[in-house]
């Protein structure tokens, strides 16, 4: 996927350890209802993290307020340094967040291709000369190529997921928002789905990925965050988080009634 990586979002000069995305004490509620309680969030160039934590405990609220299509009651969202948290979510996706979301969402009447061009014409804004090659580079790396043709509404599951992974990434992000891509997938459409999300991450991409299917996640990442009614309960090395025992209780409930 050649073509994206020579794009001005980025050939921007970064290290590892430079943050691209963080959010700084944000909060959503719903009236009465607390989503989010001030969540400190931030991931650096190329590195990957993973959300796991039970239902309902804010994890897409989170992306949401990242990619601008919820608006936090308090706290701020950076990007690349710069504060978006005003952006709508077109401008943020211009700026370099992508997102796929659980459902997926292809345009209909439209074929695979023609719903990645969108991505690319209107995320990525690349120029008309640019825009075949960058498709067919993101179809490729997805394993669309030979369904680019097909009606994106006459995929199955699988395909729909590539596709939607596929139109985020063809909006050249700097950070890969996901969000509970693996669910359905067997075994080895999981490991082909890992194998893709791993390249996007060596074109140096950061990859924030929920997930509920925790092995699959432990593929690709770097820190594993957990989150519960709002919270992030614990945060680090995949292995400690998962052994912390306010994760098992979050999961678990063992001392609630
Ligand atoms: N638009 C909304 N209005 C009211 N409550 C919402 C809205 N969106 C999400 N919620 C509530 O916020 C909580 C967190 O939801 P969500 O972020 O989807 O959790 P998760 O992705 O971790 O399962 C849930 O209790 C959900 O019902
Ligand atoms: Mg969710």
């Amino acid at each position: 996927m050649k073509p994206r990586m020579a794009t001005a979002k980025n050939t921007m000069t970064s290290t590892r350890n430079e943050t691209v995305l963080a959010g700084l004490g944000l909060s959503k509620h719903y009236g009465d209802l607390q989503v989010l309680s001030q969540v400190e969030f931030s991931v650096g160039v190329s590195e990957a993290i993973g959300v796991v934590g039970p239902n309902g405990a804010g994890k897409t609220t989170l992306l949401s307020v990242l990619a601008g299509s919820v608006k936090p009651s308090a706290g701020t969202v950076i990007l690349n340094g710069v504060d978006v948290t005003c952006l709508r979510p077109e401008m943020r996706c211009r700026r370099g967040i992508g997102r796929a979301f659980q459902i997926p969402r292809p345009f209909g009447g439209m074929t695979v291709l023609e719903n990645v061009i969108v991505g690319a014409a209107y995320g990525a804004r690349l120029p008309h000369k640019d825009l075949y090659k960058q498709c067919v580079a993101v179809l490729e790396l997805c394993g669309l190529i030979d369904l680019a043709n097909r009606r994106a509404e006459s995929l199955g599951l699988l395909h729909r997921k590539r596709l939607e992974l596929a139109r985020s990434l063809a909006t050249d992000p700097r950070v890969l928002l996901l969000d509970e891509i693996g669910g359905g997938l067997t075994d080895a459409e999981a490991a082909e789905l890992v194998s893709t999300v791993k390249q996007v991450r060596h074109l140096g991409v950061s990859i924030v990925w929920i997930e509920h299917v925790v092995h699959i996640l432990l593929q690709v990442v770097d820190r594993l965050i957990c989150m519960d009614a709002g919270r992030v309960i614990a945060e680090g090395e995949p292995g400690e988080v998962l052994r912390d025992a306010a994760v098992a209780d979050a999961y678990l409930g063992k001392s609630r009634t």
